[in-house]
């Protein structure tokens, strides 16, 4: 990965430690660390300030870290030193005394381990402060989006054009997960949901053993990830026979619901107001106690990332910005819809990057 785009990002938050006062921030999420280095493993820390900047890992990586991290300096601490000592004595060496932490990803066990490590340092928690950065994507992470879009697409397709009633929905699951691999994809986003019939009606089910044949109705909500980390996240209704007229106008509704979010989306708008124009459409229909999620979220590295967009939502969209759009509306013993795909915020509006049709006629799907 190109070395001067992480050094930007290093460069950013070290300007927001410098205005919170921070000498240093442990950073110990597994995403931020890789956001920041480029490193792809796990199990390693980075001090990162004003002063410092330093990676401490452990003797399996030393050689991975030297390719995926020119330049960076890394400690590979002794098989019997613990983590947080060597934290601790390189952050006393650097003569940092008031250092931030990840208070949503540093466990109490290891805060106390650091704690007993020095007594001179002043842990100070901090919240988001890299999953604030990570949320407005650059071009290489944006192209990267597309590649694993691109992935989860083409696999899409395979399996739709071969769809036949016995399939299981575990099958389909697994069969969207290796066509991804064989495509040159690091595999699934998550595991697929791959929904039969009322089992569409809950939003995160995962696939099981009911066959596709055994209701004329089908959710897929799939994704991939990209040979360089990035995650899509898409999901699309298949239909294979008649459904109740309920389902059908279920559909419009969604699909309107979308489709008007997508239209309020751009730089400087709330996530809430957008959240709040599918909402609007869904609860004038009369499903809205139906409508049981957040509208959406981001996608990079991780499947779910900043920003959020619920009613809750307080950020303010800004260009780079990759979000997904997903109403739904979920009939307990019935079935659901849900529709999905994933924004770009561009400078003067916003780009539709999944291209799966999403027509109600395009829904339908006959078996080979
Ligand atoms: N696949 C889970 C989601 O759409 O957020
Ligand atoms: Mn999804
Ligand atoms: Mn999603």
């Amino acid at each position: 990965m190109a070395q001067d785009r992480i050094a930007t990002r290093r460069k950013k938050l070290i300007s927001q430690l410098k205005a919170q006062h921070l000498d240093a921030l442990l950073v110990t999420s597994v995403t931020n660390v890789r956001y920041l280095t480029g490193f792809t493993g796990d199990s390693s820390w980075l001090l990162i300030g004003p002063k410092l900047c330093v990676l401490i890992s452990d003797g399996r990586y030393r050689t991975q870290i030297e390719e995926e991290c020119p330049g960076l300096e890394a400690v590979i601490r002794a098989v019997d030193e613990k983590m947080s000592a060597r934290a601790a004595a390189e952050l006393a060496s650097a003569k940092a005394t008031r250092v931030g932490f990840e208070q949503d990803v540093l466990t109490i066990g290891l805060y106390d381990t650091i704690s007993t490590a020095s007594k001179t340092l002043e842990l100070v928690p901090t919240q988001g402060a890299v999953e604030q950065l990570r949320q407005v994507k650059d071009s290489e992470e944006i192209a990267e989006i597309r590649i694993a879009i691109g992935l989860a697409e083409r696999a899409f397709a395979a399996h739709r054009a071969t769809l036949r009633p016995d399939l299981t929905e575990r099958e389909i699951a697994h069969g969207l997960e290796h066509t991804i691999r064989g495509l040159g994809g690091v595999g699934a986003a998550f595991p697929p949901i791959v929904a039969v019939g009322d089992r569409a009606a809950l939003p995160h089910y995962r696939a099981g053993a009911l066959r596709v044949g055994q209701s004329g109705l089908l959710l897929v909500d799939w994704g991939a990830v990209s040979a360089g980390g990035y995650h899509s996240d898409l999901t699309r209704v298949i239909v294979t026979s008649k459904l109740s007229p309920k389902l059908e106008q279920v559909y419009g509704v969604v699909l309107k619901a979308q489709l008007a979010a997508i239209a309020e989306m751009g730089p400087g708008v709330s996530s809430r107001k957008v959240d709040s124009a599918a909402r609007s459409v869904i609860e004038s229909a009369g499903f809205g106690k139906y409508f049981s999620h957040g509208l959406g979220h981001g996608i990079g590295l991780e499947i779910h990332e900043a920003p959020r967009m619920s009613p809750q939502g307080e950020t303010t969209l800004q260009p780079g910005m990759v979000i997904t759009v997903e109403p739904g509306i979920y009939l307990p013993g019935v079935g659901g819809v849900r529709i999905e795909d994933d924004v770009l915020i561009t400078r003067d509006g916003a780009e539709v990057l999944t291209s799966v049709p999403k027509s109600w006629e395009s829904c339908r799907v006959d078996f080979v």
